[in-house]
């Protein structure tokens, strides 16, 4: 389980956003392990250094960035550092995220206006401006979703309009694009296990019997559920699939 399949990226420049926790972390072990040349982005610096030792004690290749992808200007600065450290752009994984649960009155602009920044207004600014390059190297982009992206969900109003958002980001892509090698595809997991999850804060006045439809009834996944995942979409294996949003949710949006 979860086994690398070796040099499937040999020669491949990719850019994992969130790479200093949980699912961008496993996706940028994950890749550089496959053979991949990973450029890892987070805010995160020490969680960043964390992920960078585990590649190169495993003989993997990785560079680093630490930045606030809250600004326009931090997205394209970081694909043009993926640029500059590898000579190109193979593959573009937007990971990064933030969760929070209220009861919808609640929420404050500043968090909203935050929680669009990171979840929404981000992946927008970065396959804009990786697209130019990918189109040169016939690559391809992965956005990480969420179920709550596909289904509606009581308390995390917003971050289910920003998941949406992102799925309705690798759809329309995945369309205006279909006359080039581009592929844009994402991934919807259910619950995982990472620093998201651990932290998440919830009011203690909510209803249950909400809560636990998108609960499911099998647990949670590992971050590594989803870094498989990323693998086989970004890599000549995800040949056939563009435009897809493929959920990995233990059977969370069945029914
Ligand atoms: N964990 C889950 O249950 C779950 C379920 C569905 C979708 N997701 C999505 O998966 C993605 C990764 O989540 P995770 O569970 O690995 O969480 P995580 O908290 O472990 O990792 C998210 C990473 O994003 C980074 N980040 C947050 N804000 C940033 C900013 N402004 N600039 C740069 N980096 C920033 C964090 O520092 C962190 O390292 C998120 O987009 C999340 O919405 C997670």
């Amino acid at each position: 389980m979860y086994e690398p399949i070796a040099g499937r990226f040999n020669g491949k420049a990719l850019l994992v956003t969130g790479a200093g926790s949980g699912i961008g972390r496993a996706s940028a072990v994950r890749l550089a392990a496959e053979g991949g040349k990973v450029l890892a982005h987070d805010v995160n610096a020490d969680g960043l250094a964390e992920t960078a030792t585990i590649i190169t004690t495993a003989g993997g290749t990785v560079e680093t960035r630490v930045g606030d992808i809250t600004t326009r200007g931090e997205c394209f600065d970081t694909v043009a550092a993926a640029v500059a450290a590898f000579g190109k752009l193979d593959v573009l994984v937007n990971v990064a995220g933030i969760a929070a649960s209220h009861h919808f009155t609640d929420m404050s602009e500043a968090a909203y206006r935050r929680m669009v920044a990171v979840n929404q207004d981000a992946p927008f600014f970065f396959c804009q401006a990786a697209i130019p390059h990918l189109l040169e190297s016939g690559g391809n982009i992965v956005n990480v979703a969420s179920n709550a992206g596909l289904m509606g969900q009581a308390y995390t109003v917003a971050y289910s309009m920003t998941k949406g958002a992102v799925i309705q980001l690798t759809k329309s892509l995945a369309m205006e694009y279909m006359k080039t090698p581009l592929r844009v595809n994402g991934i919807a997991p259910g619950g995982i296990e990472s620093s998201l999850t651990a932290g998440y804060q919830m009011p203690d006045d909510l209803d249950w019997d909400f809560v636990g439809r998108y609960a499911g009834f099998r647990g949670m996944g590992v971050p590594q559920d989803i870094a498989q995942l990323v693998s086989l979409l970004a890599s000549a294996d995800g040949i056939n699939i563009h435009g897809s949003i493929l959920s990995s949710d233990r059977g969370v949006t069945a029914g």
